[in-house]
């Protein structure tokens, strides 16, 4: 077999391009690492020719790094998980729109941003999990998660986590800043414990007698099955599962996100490459890698997924409310005193 390098080298020099000896490449600054991921920038490679160098690092420093780099900057490509973080990218102005008819005929309008900085390119929702030995009736709702009724009960991680950020600012969008904040009250008024750790360990938190009812991201509850997670894995059968809000709206939704920088200097590679993580192949990579859900319709869930079934999503509350309400949703944690 023909290496694919060398035929990109011969098709170059018959059509006598004065492109440069180097091969083409694009840099992919990524708050997300799974080690499946070299599968999918390899096909990327095979498809187009063109090498995908990463970066891989929190958030935060990531965009802080974007930010002292300026237009100095080697990064063509941002990947982030949560909207409430790329928001923090927008504020620090270091993205550029983009447009592209790949992706805005594979994503949905509701998971893109409406200036065209960033879009979804996977789907993770934020639910109600139970202990099912000792609640019978479980809340149905985000709303319920504020009822008296779970005085004492609830295990839900930090306000500082952008996770429950991005929660609260769907929940401003559709009730209204006053509603939000009388319900961020009423959660902390419920929570069994200061808040403490991270998703998995609220869910511990269900097993260990400590709470009856926590909030997680859905993956780190199927990732109790794929995985041996100490103090999870092995009863992981006493947790139950709340799809919310399935008569309302439906579930919480946030998304794995992709951005063009501002100072991309192969601005056309990382089309190319923002475009092929819409394409099948790429969808299913991406989901699959964390238990997430595809952002593209059509594109089949992981089987690792089936577990939980089907659910409907919130996709009347669009992914960039999240971001245009992330500050408010900060202000309000800080008045209610979630810490
Ligand atoms: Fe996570």
């Amino acid at each position: 077999m023909t290496h694919p390098a060398r035929l990109l080298i011969t098709a170059a020099a018959i059509v006598g391009l004065a492109a440069p000896a180097l091969a083409q490449e694009v840099n992919v600054y990524s708050s997300r690492h799974y080690d499946s991921d070299d599968a999918l920038y390899g096909e990327f490679t095979r498809e187009t020719g063109i090498t995908v160098n990463r970066i891989e690092a929190k958030a935060d420093e990531l965009i802080a790094r974007l930010k002292a780099e300026g237009d100095n900057s080697p990064a063509d490509v941002l990947l982030t998980v949560d909207v409430g973080r790329v928001a923090r990218a927008v504020a620090a102005g270091v993205l550029q729109p983009f447009e592209s008819k790949v992706i805005d005929t594979r994503i949905p309008e509701h998971l893109q941003d409406p200036d065209n900085l960033w879009f979804g390119i996977s789907r993770r929702a934020r639910i109600i999990f139970y202990a099912k030995e000792r609640v019978s009736n479980p809340p149905q709702t985000y709303e319920e998660l504020a009822d008296p009724e779970w005085k004492g009960k609830i295990c839900i991680r930090s306000s500082s986590n952008v996770y429950n950020q991005s929660l609260l600012a769907s929940l401003i969008e559709v009730h209204g800043a006053a509603r939000a904040r009388e319900w961020a009250a009423g959660v902390v008024a419920n929570m069994a414990r200061p808040p403490q750790g991270g998703d998995t360990d609220q869910l511990r938190g269900l097993i260990s007698g400590e709470c009856d009812v926590a909030v997680a991201n859905q993956y780190y509850f199927l990732r109790g099955f794929d995985k041996d997670i100490d103090g999870l894995s092995a009863e992981i059968d006493k947790i139950g599962w709340v799809w919310p809000n399935q008569d309302g709206r439906g579930a919480h939704i946030n998304l794995a996100t992709a951005a063009m920088t501002k100072s991309a200097p192969h601005p056309e590679n990382a089309i190319k490459l923002l475009e092929f993580l819409t394409s099948d192949f790429a969808q299913h990579h991406f989901a699959h890698a964390n238990n997430e859900y595809p952002a593209v319709p059509g594109v089949p869930n992981d089987a690792s997924t089936e577990r939980m079934g089907d659910f409907k999503a919130d996709t009347s509350t669009p992914a960039s409310a999240l971001s245009r309400n992330a500050a408010t949703a900060q202000a309000i944690f800080n008045e209610v005193g979630w810490n």
